[in-house]
């Protein structure tokens, strides 16, 4: 341990909430360098979607790594590049009706935000962009003058402008419609703020807390950004790649957005991969206008199609995950309810699960109970108030019972 604190900056985190040196992984289950087994209701904060070391993908990594294959390309064409587009054009667009031009910004989430903000503002000539309290779309300048936590827009060490923060979904508590305000604002003739040129909202907030968004919330949105001329940027950097359910969180919501940023379990297994997807009439970039040396990571193409093949050519993970996601909503419920005098809020979709409690303290108390019991939970929400539940996807239905009852567990410990 002493390695990391004497050669490691000061930044690190997550490892100061689990202080394990882990080692092997498979599946949902992480093993420290002692063979301690840990149950990973994290999931690399959603780039794990289909678990650690997913056998088919790692037998197409393998191969591919094997045959001298390109790994590194910038933006070169390469056969796995390819075989990307032709599968995620074949499984994930063609069978909802999208039409997307598919730009790789760079490997993590915060570049493809990055892309659609300088895209939306070349397309409209206009610079604000409409954020949403609780958001968070990434560390880079662009993303972090879209992202609403305090402590990360401290470190950006200068102004963070051309954002305008709204009320996320339901921050009004309902004692005012939808966008009352907003549009109260757009039509104002005095006062009110220049025209924006983008919207970006994530349809449920992770690091915000797991909060859900309701279906009618989006698609009053997406109507207002319509009639007004807005570029409607969904960031499903962390609620894509079925969390949700479907492959993208927007499609329950009926939306179409114009742009949409993916990466963490876009690459499958784990490797950076980041798109920004496009509509067509928007791709007015000029080439190489916006580039990056890690463009498109040739592994993360081909573990990224292995998994499209895998889960989207049928509905199964989709059930399964929606099956899951009712099971662990029913668990959380119950548990709420049995802890009289401490007030639990159970939220989320999908399989993607939050516990909010009144206060940052009692929920780091959980995670570190959870821990110490051998599960993997991580706190969220502005004052880190929520326990939030991300596991892989494709973990059993006895896996999953597994790390609810540590959780209660848990919870009950501290409670
Ligand atoms: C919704 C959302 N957008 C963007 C990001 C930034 O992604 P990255 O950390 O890969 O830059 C995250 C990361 O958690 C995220 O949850």
């Amino acid at each position: 341990m002493g390695t990391f604190t004497a050669h490691e900056s000061a930044v690190r985190s997550y490892c100061r909430a689990w202080p394990a040196v882990f080692d092997r992984a498979a599946g949902c289950w992480l093993y420290d360098t002692g063979g301690r087994a840990y149950l990973d209701f994290f999931a690399g904060a959603g780039a794990l979607n289909y678990g650690h070391n997913n056998p088919a993908l790692k037998e197409a990594l393998l191969g591919y790594l094997a045959g001298d294959r390109v790994v590194h390309s910038l933006d070169m064409h390469t056969a796995a590049k390819r075989d990307f587009l032709a599968a995620f054009g074949e499984l994930i667009l063609q069978p909802r009706e999208l039409d997307y031009r598919l730009q790789f910004p760079g490997p993590g989430g915060a570049n493809a935000v990055e892309a659609a903000l300088k895209l939306a503002r070349k397309v409209t000539g206009r610079t604000d962009v409409i954020t949403f309290t609780g958001a968070f779309h990434g560390m880079t300048l662009g993303a972090l003058s879209v992202t609403g936590s305090p402590f990360h827009r401290g470190g950006a060490g200068v102004p963070l402008t051309h954002a305008t923060p709204m009320p996320f979904d339901d921050t009004l508590d309902g004692s005012a419609p939808g966008f009352l305000w907003l549009e109260r604002l757009l039509a104002s003739r005095g006062g009110g703020p220049d025209k924006p040129a983008a919207a970006i909202v994530e349809t449920v907030q992770g690091e915000g807390g797991i909060r859900v968004a309701r279906p009618e919330w989006l698609r009053g949105l997406a109507d207002l950004c319509q009639r007004h001329g807005i570029v409607l940027i969904v960031d499903d950097v962390q609620m894509g790649c079925g969390r949700t359910g479907p492959f993208f969180s927007f499609e329950t919501a009926g939306l179409r957005p114009d742009i949409v940023c993916l990466s963490k379990s876009i690459g499958g297994y784990g490797l950076p991969l980041a798109l920004t997807l496009i509509r067509p009439d928007f791709d007015i970039w000029e080439p190489g206008e916006h580039n990056g040396t890690f463009r498109g990571v040739n592994p993360a193409f081909v573990t990224g199609t292995a998994a499209l093949r895998a889960y989207w050519g049928d509905d199964a993970l989709e059930r399964s995950t929606l099956a899951k996601g009712q099971r662990a909503a029913a668990a959380l419920a119950a548990l709420a309810q049995s802890i009289p005098g401490t007030p639990i809020e159970p939220r989320g979709r999908g399989l993607v699960h939050g516990l909010a409690f009144e206060d940052g303290e009692l929920a780091g108390k959980v995670s570190a109970a959870a821990f110490e019991r051998g599960l993997l939970v991580e706190t969220v929400g502005p004052r880190g108030e929520a326990v939030k539940l991300l596991p892989p996807l494709t973990m059993t239905d006895a896996e999953l019972d597994q790390g609810l009852e540590l959780l209660a567990d848990a919870v009950r410990s501290v409670c």
